[in-house]
């Protein structure tokens, strides 16, 4: 007899931060093309909608777009109210959106640090306390948020970085016990991905091409490659999916072996 294959998210309805480009577009289009429902959320609210109707053309209404800077708590309100009506629910929460802060303690300013913590941590801390309500009817959900290699290893010129992704890992761990304490059945882990070639990357380049920073930073990476989107996307397709159904307040290193060395 043979058996229709379903999506590993079929039925799913996923909110994506970050989702215009990079990490949170291949995650939105892979989750859409295993049969959830995205709604992609982003500041660059155009670049929202051009993936959303890029996933359109492939899966017909399931791909929503919203403007959200996550910085903002009148902003996340807004976006998930409309998301919630759009797909007809929530239960993935996908954190994603963030922006780099490559300096020292002693070359950040001030104002750059609590850009970083905004844009980092404080967005997970808003994504979570006013997503939660909305995935409970919905359970089982699952959250996802993105923190990095750089929130378990520090680098001496990561300051500001390395506090905001530190705080998404612990703060991921909260929100987790706190969901299975009241019974939410809503999970919540943290992925670290080392570089991945997202345009994030463009940030570091400081003269070199493209390429050539590429192969620089595949030399730091024991499996000697930098990793691709996919390869984030696949873990957040499985953390949103029940495939991982017992995997709470677990962080999942995405890294080509980085953190082993
Ligand atoms: P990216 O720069 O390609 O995409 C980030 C997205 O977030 C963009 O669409 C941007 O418009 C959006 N965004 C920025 N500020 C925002 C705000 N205030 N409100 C709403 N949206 C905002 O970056 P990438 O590589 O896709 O990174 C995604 C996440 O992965 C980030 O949290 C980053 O820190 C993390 N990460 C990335 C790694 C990499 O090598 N690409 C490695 C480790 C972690």
């Amino acid at each position: 007899m043979k058996k229709e294959r379903k999506g590993r998210v079929e039925g799913k309805m996923a909110f994506v931060t970050g989702g215009a480009q990079g990490l949170g577009k291949a995650s939105a289009i892979m989750l859409a093309r295993e049969g959830a429902k995205v709604t992609l959320a982003d500041i660059n609210e155009k670049g929202a909608a051009e993936v959303a109707a890029e996933i359109n053309e492939e899966c017909p209404g399931m791909a929503f777009a919203v403007g959200l800077d996550v910085t903002r708590e009148d902003h996340w309100k807004d976006a998930l109210a409309e998301a919630d009506k759009a797909m007809g629910g929530i239960n993935v929460l996908f954190n994603n959106a963030g922006i780099g802060g490559g300096t020292t303690i002693e070359d950040t300013d001030f104002e750059t640090f609590k850009k970083v913590q905004a844009v980092d941590v404080d967005s997970v801390f808003l994504g979570c306390k006013y997503a939660i309500p909305y995935m409970v009817p919905h359970a089982p959900g699952s959250i996802i948020n993105t923190s990095s290699i750089a929130g378990l290893i520090a680098g001496h010129n990561m300051a500001a970085y390395n506090a905001a992704k530190a705080g998404v890992w612990l703060l991921s761990k909260s929100v987790a016990l706190h969901c299975a304490k009241r019974g939410y059945r809503i999970r919540s882990n943290s992925i670290h991905p080392t570089f991945i070639d997202t345009p994030i990357l463009d940030g570091m380049a400081r003269g070199m091409s493209k390429e050539e920073l590429v192969r620089k930073l595949a030399k730091q990476v024991p499996l000697g490659i930098v990793g691709e989107p996919d390869d984030v996307a696949y873990c957040v397709l499985y953390l949103a999916s029940d495939e991982s159904k017992f995997i709470t307040g677990a962080e999942i290193k995405i890294d080509g072996g980085i953190s082993a060395m």
